[in-house]
């Protein structure tokens, strides 16, 4: 089917951009760029209530209703792109047939809140499901937990997305990129009125790929390419072998339902998945933050905070700590050094902001930043853009 062809596709487009990319495009350590605003700042995020008290099905009702347009047309997108691939129009055929089907496999409430997004769009239920799955694959992105001296802990990452999903040749913009930016949302999960949760999320997503629990923990997921597991989960979960945990809907649980750092921790550590994944945790006091760098099965690596010890930041991007990244795509490198020339005697959510807007840790798949500090329950998220000479990833 034609999902099985997409890391084709994928290879392909990595050979022609590397062959296209000239000179690395870093530049030194931006300083003073918050409050964001120029060229790389692209407009703040809105904000709705998710009602937790109401049935799944009704809960994405109003966002969904705002966002049904902007929601389309990536999705057509998405469509265009699996029809180049699949000229037959086969493709569209299977993803409204089959798909469908395989959501009384998902779990509750997860089955649910997808058919009550469909209804409240008027997109068909097999593109909805699509759509979620293609979150769970293309997503890349920097996260950083850091602890300031006085042993407060600070949360924030870059959301890259849209990586191989069709290169806009005119204004060399990756579609999808440009597409999502509308949909970014920040969803506050209330029960009983009060916040139990917020994220930072694209509209018509059930799973979580960053979030803060009030005074208790802050989590960001990124994507982890890997050769032992890879996707092959979820192509088994496609067709009938359906033996763990898709990474969004653990990550949306743990913030949903945990109730500590270290019951968070546990679960994202044991859990079994449907493919690799970076969990990055953070909690409410010194030494509470980790990487932990996942296999299917089982946790391969947790990296702790320990500030005393000299390491008060842990980063993550989309390789392992004690691989080198590829040399097309080192954002870590350039991350540390920025963390490293900021010092822990100057972290604070504006530093971090300097940090994720220097390139290329900002680059042309960045979509947003999210600044996270746990202890007030702060939260910010801001549209990002990249243009002129700015790394295709
Ligand atoms: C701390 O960061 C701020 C914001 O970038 C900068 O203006 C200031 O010079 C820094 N202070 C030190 C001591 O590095
Ligand atoms: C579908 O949406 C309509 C309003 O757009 C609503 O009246 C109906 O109850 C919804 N159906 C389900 C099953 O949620
Ligand atoms: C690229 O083109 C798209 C659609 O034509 C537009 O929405 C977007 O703003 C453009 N991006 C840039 C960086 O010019
Ligand atoms: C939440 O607030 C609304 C209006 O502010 C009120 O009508 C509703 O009863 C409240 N719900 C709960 C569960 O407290
Ligand atoms: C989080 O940390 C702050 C500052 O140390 C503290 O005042 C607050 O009580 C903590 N919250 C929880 C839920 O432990
Ligand atoms: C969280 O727990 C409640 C109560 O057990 C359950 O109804 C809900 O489905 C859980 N949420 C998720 C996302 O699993
Ligand atoms: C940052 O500092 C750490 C700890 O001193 C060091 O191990 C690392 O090599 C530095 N990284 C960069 C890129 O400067």
């Amino acid at each position: 089917m034609s999902i099985s062809r997409w890391p084709l596709l994928a290879v392909a487009a990595a050979a022609a951009l590397a062959v296209l990319a000239e000179d690395p495009f870093g530049e030194d350590c931006r300083s003073k760029t918050y409050p964001p605003a120029g060229p790389t700042f692209k407009g703040t995020v809105p904000t709705y209530i998710i009602n937790l008290d109401l049935p799944p099905s009704r809960r994405w009702d109003k966002l969904l209703s705002d966002k049904k347009i902007e929601l389309k047309t990536v999705i057509q997108s998405i469509k265009n792109i699996a029809n180049a691939f699949v000229p037959s129009g086969k493709a569209v055929e299977i993803v409204d047939t089959k798909l469908v089907r395989l959501i009384s496999t998902l779990p509750y409430p997860f089955n649910e809140e997808l058919k009550g997004i469909a209804n409240a769009s008027g997109i068909p239920l097999g593109e909805i499901v699509l759509f979620n799955i293609f979150y769970e694959i293309f997503t890349v992105c920097t996260s950083i937990v850091a602890e300031d001296k006085s042993g407060k802990l600070y949360h924030a990452r870059n959301l890259d997305f849209g990586l191989f999903l069709g290169w806009d040749i005119k204004n060399s913009s990756w579609i999808i990129t440009q597409e999502l930016k509308p949909l970014v949302v920040t969803l506050d999960f209330q029960r009983n009125n009060k916040t139990v949760f917020k994220s930072t999320n694209f509209a018509g997503y059930v799973g979580m790929v960053s979030g803060i629990k009030p005074g208790i923990f802050t989590l960001t997921m990124n994507e982890r390419f890997s050769l032992d597991g890879g996707y092959i989960g979820i192509f088994e979960w496609i067709l009938g072998r359906r033996d763990g945990m898709w990474m969004g809907f653990l990550t949306r649980t743990v913030l949903e339902n945990g109730t500590s750092y270290q019951e968070a921790k546990d679960q994202l550590v044991k859990t079994r998945l449907l493919a690799p994944a970076y969990f990055i945790l953070g909690g409410n006091k010194s030494g509470e933050g980790c990487v932990i760098t996942r296999s299917r099965q089982a946790a391969l690596d947790i990296w702790d905070l320990d500030a005393n010890g000299g390491t008060w930041y842990v980063v993550e991007t989309n390789y392992d700590r004690w691989k080198a990244p590829l040399v097309l795509d080192d954002r870590r490198t350039p991350a540390m050094k920025c963390m490293n020339q900021t010092k822990q005697e100057n972290i604070s959510l504006p530093t971090i902001y300097d940090v994720l807007s220097t390139k290329p840790i900002l680059n042309k798949l960045t979509v947003c930043t999210t600044l996270m500090e746990v202890s007030e329950g702060r939260s910010e998220s801001y549209l990002r853009e990249c243009i002129g000479s700015c790394s295709p990833w």
